[in-house]
């Protein structure tokens, strides 16, 4: 008989450098799951695995036993291939909203469960949720008949799915715990792999307006992430994108929801436009509907011209009990009080618009949460930004702010004024997909 596993031993296993093994994880993730691991003890280990990293293999084993810690959704009756795509979160990333109804109107079925925004990144739930009636807390036996019905569903995380990351995932947030590869792998892959796809794409952000700041983190957690879900007999691939600017030209949940229907009716900006193409590209060939990225790309572009991908985008919102009137009549949707131009004092080119000042304002007048519990407010936020590089005339707008509160449009404005740079010199755009990794 194996002797029982005490938290501390193996606590001093990984503080003293060493790999644990399978049994010593799964003890681990129990012992957050079922509370027989103190906070005290998990939070050791969690600070233990920061300072001394995990193998790929470790970090295979942790992603297995956080995802098997709950639910693992069956959509084995699904027929047909089924994808999902993950963002590691952004300014202005509405990419997923019309992504889902894309891939789906090109025969992939999508089963996507999303988060909520937090801190300076948005959720694509809110977004959604600008949407009067709609509803993203389905069971998980909903989902899966939704999914098998139309071939699409988008959701946020229940309780059932994988619970270890919850309790975890909430200890590293106090502990500065949060910022490591191998822990910040399993948070997303157990969560992902447990929604039940056969394959996955992951958009991983670098830059001002990122989770991660610099290019060479964010392509270490895009090959960790890649490597375990392979391991894990999940094909996957990711993508590193720029994100030092706000994607597209609104920040806001309705305004964002307003910019994705018009994606999905071929107006979408082009940067919104380029990342969705290239992660729909892949999405189409990992699942073998497509066997050329030109082929990808030309079937997603007709699911726009011929209105399939909207059409997919009504069932879904129909089928979640949203007004569907809300997407020919975007009027229905929230609208604040106020919309007010910022104006440029000069002429010349765009230098940078600073993705953390545009999410700060767009806090600032409601749009998201500092704290989970916060409540949002959809209709608020920044329209018709300017782009890095656009040249501009005297008197320009650089913005819409739109506002339902004074102290709060005043805030917003100073903050977008300090993000907002107009200098005299034309600007060389870096490019904004800057690998595919897998
Ligand atoms: N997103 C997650 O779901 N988990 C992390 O650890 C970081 C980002």
């Amino acid at each position: 008989m194996s002797s029982p596993l005490f938290p501390q031993h193996v606590i001093a296993i990984k503080r003293d450098g060493a790999a644990l093994t399978r049994e010593e994880i799964q003890s681990m993730v129990r012992g957050a799951t079922d509370g027989s691991w103190a906070d005290y003890q998990l939070s050791a280990m969690l600070m233990a695995i920061f300072l001394r990293g995990m193998t790929i293999e470790e970090t295979v084993a942790l992603t297995d036993a956080m995802m098997r810690s709950g639910e693992v959704a069956d959509l084995s009756r699904v027929k047909g291939p089924k994808a999902d795509k993950h963002s590691t979160g952004g300014v202005g990333d509405k990419v997923s909203l019309h992504l889902a109804p894309m891939i789906a109107a090109c025969g992939v079925a999508v089963p996507m469960i999303s988060g909520r925004g937090l801190g300076h990144t948005g959720g694509t739930l809110d977004k959604l949720e600008s949407i009067p009636g709609f509803r993203v807390n389905l069971s998980t036996d909903e989902y899966a008949a939704q999914v098998g019905r139309i071939g699409l569903a988008l959701i946020g995380q229940t309780s059932q799915l994988a619970p270890a990351d919850r309790k975890l995932y909430a200890l590293r947030d106090v502990t500065g715990t949060v910022e490591n590869t191998p822990l910040i792998c399993a948070s997303i892959l157990s969560k992902k792999l447990a929604e039940g796809a056969d394959v996955l794409v992951a958009d991983v952000k670098f830059g001002r307006g990122a989770f991660m700041k610099d290019k060479a983190t964010a392509r270490e957690l895009a090959q960790t992430l890649v490597s375990v879900a392979r391991l894990m007999g999940t094909p996957m691939r990711a993508i590193l994108t720029a994100m030092d600017q706000p994607l597209g030209r609104t920040v806001g949940n309705a305004l964002e929801m307003i910019e994705s229907i018009d994606c999905l009716q071929g107006r979408g900006p082009a940067d919104t436009m380029e990342v969705t193409f290239v992660l729909g590209q892949e999405m189409l060939l990992l699942t073998r509907i497509a066997k050329t990225r030109e082929e990808a790309r030309a079937r997603l572009e007709a699911a726009i011209a011929n209105g399939a991908a909207l059409k997919k985008f009504r069932e879904m919102v129909t089928a979640q009990g949203g007004d569907v009137r809300a997407i020919d009549d975007t009027s229905r949707l929230p609208a604040a009080k106020w919309s007010v131009p910022l104006v440029s004092p000069r002429a010349g080119f765009v230098q940078s618009v600073d993705a953390m000042s545009v999410a700060l304002a767009a806090l600032h007048l409601g749009a998201g949460r500092a704290k989970a519990e916060d409540r949002v407010d959809h209709a608020v936020g920044v329209s018709q930004l300017v782009k890095t590089g656009e040249r501009i005339g005297p008197g320009a707008v650089l913005a819409m702010i739109h506002a339902n509160g004074e102290a709060a449009l005043a805030g917003a404005r100073a903050l977008l004024t300090g993000g907002i740079v107009v200098g005299e010199g034309a600007v060389a755009l870096p490019p904004l997909v800057e690998e595919i990794i897998g």
